[in-house]
């Protein structure tokens, strides 16, 4: 009886982990179509490895490449060396400021994911 008893626990815990993971997913935030390439290609590395952990800066609504140019200097036109966004981005540029992101567990971005947000910061115009 026991032994059903915690077979059934670990089951709804299971479950309950699996229907978590899937509404993170649908939850995954759209970017605005009507934006440029180099914007869509950083939302996705943003949206993929950074945006989950930063509900409470709201980016996931950030879907516009104006969001991001924030008064605290996230994104600044035309230089990704001194977007806070890539100085806190591990190995991505700059000069590193603060703990540098993706916080561990998570991986650090791979050369590919760094370039999609440098090429798109460096690609604004004034
Ligand atoms: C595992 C969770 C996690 C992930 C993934 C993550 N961050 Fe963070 N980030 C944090 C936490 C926690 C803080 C606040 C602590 C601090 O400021 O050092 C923070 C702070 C920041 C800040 C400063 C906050 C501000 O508004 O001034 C920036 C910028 C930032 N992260 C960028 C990123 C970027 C870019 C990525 C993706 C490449 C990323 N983070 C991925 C957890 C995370």
């Amino acid at each position: 009886m026991m032994q059903f008893i915690v077979i059934l626990m670990a089951q709804i815990i299971l479950t309950s982990c699996f229907q978590q993971s899937n509404s993170h997913t649908k939850d995954s935030a759209q970017v605005d179509s009507s934006e440029g390439v180099a914007f869509q290609l950083a939302f996705t590395t943003l949206n993929n490895e950074c945006i989950y952990c930063h509900h409470h800066d709201h980016w996931s609504n950030y879907t516009r490449e104006a969001d991001w140019l924030t008064e605290d200097g996230l994104v600044i036109v035309g230089s990704a060396v001194d977007s806070l966004l890539v100085k806190r981005i591990h190995g991505c540029g700059g000069t590193s400021v603060g703990r540098q992101m993706p916080e561990s567990p998570a991986e650090q971005l791979t050369d590919q994911e760094c370039a999609s947000i440098t090429s798109w910061i460096n690609s604004l115009e004034q």
